[in-house]
């Protein structure tokens, strides 16, 4: 129906950081909230989709009903929980910020403070929405990009490389954009388009996106 476009769609969404371990105490991870992806959560179950929100490390909570939240902490687990649920889902939207890489080795005991310098040796984890990509059938796969330079030309490059339907950019260069903040700044790049919409809550930004999906189920 008009009101609940989504219904009988089951949308995935990662969202968050990822946490990787060094130690028993520390790991590596970034600045991201999960609010980004939390929000189009949200805005996807009051569509009428069905909702799996993978989701790192965060400090929100989300009661909604048609969202089952799956917690994980490294990129390891967010690959696993998103393997097992692709092939239910028709919409991927990967608004997680993946760690690229990981400590090659976990140290079983806290690492003892001793050398002047400490060297960490890290090794690539698996890049979960390029591995999407790769087994891609009916699915529509939305990735972010974030970015600090060559914006478009970055995004581009995904688009291709993760074998998306469209890139959603946000920018660390557009104040209010990106990491922790309420509110995002982002464009939609297509191979031969992008639109660019204002600074808006991420609520805002999460209806543009799912709209933007809902007009490719309709072509
Ligand atoms: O959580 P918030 O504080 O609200 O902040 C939101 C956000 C800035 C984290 C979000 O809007 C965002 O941009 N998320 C993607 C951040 C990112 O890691 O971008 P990337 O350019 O490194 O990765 C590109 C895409 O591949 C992303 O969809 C990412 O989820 C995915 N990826 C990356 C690496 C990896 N190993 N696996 C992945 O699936």
């Amino acid at each position: 129906t008009a009101s609940l476009p989504l219904k009988g769609k089951h949308v995935m969404i990662t969202a968050g950081p990822t946490y990787e371990a060094i130690d028993p105490v520390r790991f590596i991870g970034n600045h991201s909230s999960g609010k980004m992806g939390y929000e189009i959560a949200r805005v996807a179950a009051n569509l009428g989709a069905q909702v799996t929100l993978i989701s790192g490390p965060t400090h929100l909570q989300i009661s909604e009903d048609h969202i089952n939240l799956i917690k994980v902490v490294s990129a390891q687990n967010m690959y696993d929980a998103a393997m097992a649920n692709f092939e239910a889902a028709d919409v991927v939207i990967a608004a997680a910020a993946v760690a690229d890489y990981k400590p090659e080795s976990v140290a079983d005991q806290k690492i003892k403070k001793a050398e002047e310098t400490l060297t960490i040796r890290l090794t690539k984890n698996q890049d979960i929405l390029r591995s999407l990509g790769e087994r891609k059938q009916h699915q529509k796969l939305i990735g972010f990009a974030l970015e600090t330079n060559n914006e478009l030309e970055n995004a581009k490059a995904k688009l291709k490389k993760k074998n998306l339907d469209f890139v959603v950019l946000n920018s660390l260069q557009d104040k209010g954009a990106g990491f922790q903040s309420e509110t995002n700044k982002v464009s939609f790049v297509f191979q031969d388009e992008v639109k660019s919409f204002g600074l808006k809550p991420k609520s805002e930004v999460a209806k543009d996106i799912l709209n933007e999906i809902i007009s490719l189920f309709d072509e």
